[in-house]
């Protein structure tokens, strides 16, 4: 069963064995880079397949201070991964429709999740339209990685 939790730091030693392909970095960032980015308005979370560890992800609470395009009421999901070892399987897609449901629970002041994918990034778009994001149709121009599709997402 695929289930999110916050990242405790008992976690940490097993986000630190996830790893994803060479090619997926530009994406998603680093682990260590994941680990170090927590904040009072970044929560690192994980994603369980029972008690194994196979992803990662970073809910951003400020992202409607940070780009025009997300509306206050959402937050943003930044760094979503699933260990390249577990890709392909459906936990990507299992956890992304978890995931409306976990924040409509854990965080009810937002009722909305708002993110950006690279336009070359075929794996991730497909499963966050999957699992229920819409394209919005605009494109985020800022990333250096090149143009991203803005998606969004309504909690449940
Ligand atoms: C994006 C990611 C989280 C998807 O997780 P996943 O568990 O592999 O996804 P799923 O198995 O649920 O697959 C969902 C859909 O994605 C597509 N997909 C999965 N792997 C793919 C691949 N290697 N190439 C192309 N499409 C792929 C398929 O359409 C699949 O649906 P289908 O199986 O019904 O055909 C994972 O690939 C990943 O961690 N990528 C690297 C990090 C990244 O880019 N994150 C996104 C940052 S915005």
């Amino acid at each position: 069963m695929i289930a999110i939790t916050k990242l405790f730091d008992t976690d940490i030693p097993h986000v630190q064995k996830i790893r994803l392909n060479k090619e997926q970095v530009e994406f998603a960032g680093t682990v260590e880079e994941f680990l170090t980015d927590a904040s009072d308005t970044t929560h690192l979370h994980v994603i369980k397949n029972g008690d194994d560890i196979i992803g990662y992800f970073k809910l951003d609470l400020a992202y409607a201070n940070k780009y025009d395009f997300c509306p206050n009421h959402a937050v943003g999901i930044r760094a979503f991964v699933i260990d390249k070892q577990h890709q392909g399987n459906g936990y990507g897609t299992r956890a992304v429709e978890v995931l409306f449901s976990y924040v409509a629970s854990a965080y009810p002041d937002y009722s909305e999740i708002v993110l950006t994918v690279n336009c070359r990034n075929t794996a991730a778009y497909a499963c966050y339209k999957k699992a229920g994001f819409e394209d919005t149709n605009e494109k985020y121009l800022g990333s250096p990685a090149g143009p991203n599709y803005i998606m969004k997402g309504r909690c449940h």
